[in-house]
């Protein structure tokens, strides 16, 4: 059997990863099943052990739950490790949020300054777990979660030689709304190919039945009501004929790029009203550990649906066991980019359609994005590369040349007066600037 480690247990999210375990006990077998948080987490840690025990339990299977502080421990001999862990915890995203707005820009937790602020923090841990991994279990994979997930993957992939891989539910809730869309009840049934960044991807062609139905469902979509938008986004509707004249469905986080000022004056409306997705999420959050607490409880709960990660687990399982088995299906994994996309480094991450084996994901390659969207791609990626460079070395200039270029970043005096502010806010957990 598997050793299985959960670097950020204590995440409101697990209980549906052990859903999916569960599902999957007879293709991928579960040994020993280690979580590990850190001391804030530890009481957040010990209610979903209690509950995946419970879970594990209901379904028969004798699978033994450690909990640990200590990731070494929990990290040696393992064969899988799943990190969903947020550095500086909901305050640190709340921060995020609410200093952005102060500075007159979008607060999102992946995205603009929000984004460069959770990166700094995450990438020197998610560093110091692949080395660690690289010493106690260097056959193991490590399915990242952990956001912003495309950045620390890319530095994983190029900072250390565990073998990384990076994952986001954003393809799997597009798939189901192209699943409701085409009213098709199996998501396997038809093909989606995506290509791009992660929170930055652009569907290209859907297929099924022997026919590219993308334009069709462009046209379900844009009536209004886009059934591919996560809990976190609010709805919005593409402005008329847009996704028609692309030709691609872009995820629903391009709203943040193409779509900037509704989408801040939205965000405004909200922190001043019900509080930032941060503030929002502390409350849900509080809710789902007081049902996750109830010795009756041995299921997931259909609350956790209020989050913006859910199904994250369906992929999370599917590529553990993908892998085990050298399925060799189609998922939509970070990873390196090797010439899938033309016009971006070979070495640098990608969220592409891959076929997923024992060797790890083969990317699929995509036709060429038109010039003006391969720019903004470009331009994207030259922010995440400065980004990962900045959470390492601590260069403010690094850190500067970064934000300057995001569409979603003031300059000037706002800028550095939000710098300012971000460094001194989190000076615990990020590099010296
Ligand atoms: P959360 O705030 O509940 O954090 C999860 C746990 O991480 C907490 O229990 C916390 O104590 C712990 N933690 C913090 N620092 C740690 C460290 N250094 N080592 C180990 N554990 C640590 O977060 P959440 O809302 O459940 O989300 C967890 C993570 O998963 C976040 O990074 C979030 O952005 C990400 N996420 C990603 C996707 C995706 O699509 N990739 C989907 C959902 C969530
Ligand atoms: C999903 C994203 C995740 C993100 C989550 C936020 O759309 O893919 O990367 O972490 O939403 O959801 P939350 O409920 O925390 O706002
Ligand atoms: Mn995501």
């Amino acid at each position: 059997g598997l050793k299985l480690v959960v670097i950020g247990a204590g995440s409101s999210y697990t209980p549906e990863l052990m859903e999916g375990i569960i599902k999957r006990q007879n293709e991928f077998p579960i040994r020993e099943l280690w979580l590990v948080d850190i001391e804030d987490g530890r009481e957040k840690m010990a209610i979903i052990a209690g509950l995946t025990r419970r879970m594990l339990e209901k379904n028969g299977l004798d699978i033994p739950v450690y909990e640990t502080l200590d990731r070494t421990e929990a990290l040696l001999g393992a064969d899988f490790v799943c990190s969903q862990f947020r550095a500086g915890c909901l305050d640190a995203r709340i921060s995020d949020e609410r200093i952005s707005l102060k500075y007159d820009m979008i607060g999102q937790e992946t995205n603009g300054l929000g984004g460069f602020a959770n990166a700094c923090r995450t990438i020197p841990i998610a560093l110091a777990i692949a080395k660690e991994m690289e010493q106690l279990c260097p056959d193991a994979w490590l399915l990242n979660f952990t956001n912003p997930s495309g950045m620390v993957t890319e530095a994983i992939l190029k900072h250390s030689t565990v073998k990384t891989v990076g994952l986001c539910n954003v393809p799997v809730i597009m798939q189901k709304g192209i699943a409701s869309a085409l009213g098709v009840s199996d998501i396997n049934e038809f093909i989606m190919q995506v290509a791009g960044l992660n929170h930055f991807i652009f569907a290209r062609h859907i297929y099924h039945e022997g026919k590219d139905k993308l334009p069709q469902v462009i046209e379900l979509i844009s009536e209004g009501n886009d059934p591919l938008v996560p809990k976190n986004i609010p709805p919005f509707k593409w402005p008329d004929r847009l996704l028609a004249n692309m030709g691609m469905i872009p995820c629903p986080y391009l709203r943040y790029y193409y779509m900037s000022d509704d989408m801040y004056r939205q965000e405004l409306g909200e922190a001043q009203g019900e509080g930032t997705r941060g503030e929002i999420v502390k409350e849900l959050e509080r809710e789902l550990f007081e049902i996750y607490r109830n010795p009756e409880l041995a299921e997931k709960p259909k609350a956790l649906e209020g989050r913006g990660g859910q199904y994250y687990s369906d992929a999370a399982c599917e590529l553990m066991s993908a892998i085990y088995n050298d399925k060799r299906i189609i998922m939509h994994v970070n990873t390196r980019n090797d010439g899938a996309i033309a016009g971006l480094p070979d070495d640098c991450a990608v969220e592409v359609s891959s076929m997923i084996t024992r060797s790890g994901p083969i990317p699929l390659n995509v036709e060429p994005f038109p010039e003006d969207v391969l720019r903004l791609i470009q331009l994207m990626k030259s922010f995440e590369q400065l980004t990962i460079e900045a959470a390492i070395s601590g260069n403010r200039y690094t850190a500067w040349r970064a934000l300057v270029i995001n569409p979603l970043v003031k300059s000037g005096q706002l800028l550095e007066n939000a710098l300012d502010e971000v460094i001194e806010h989190n000076k615990a957990l990020m590099p010296a600037f």
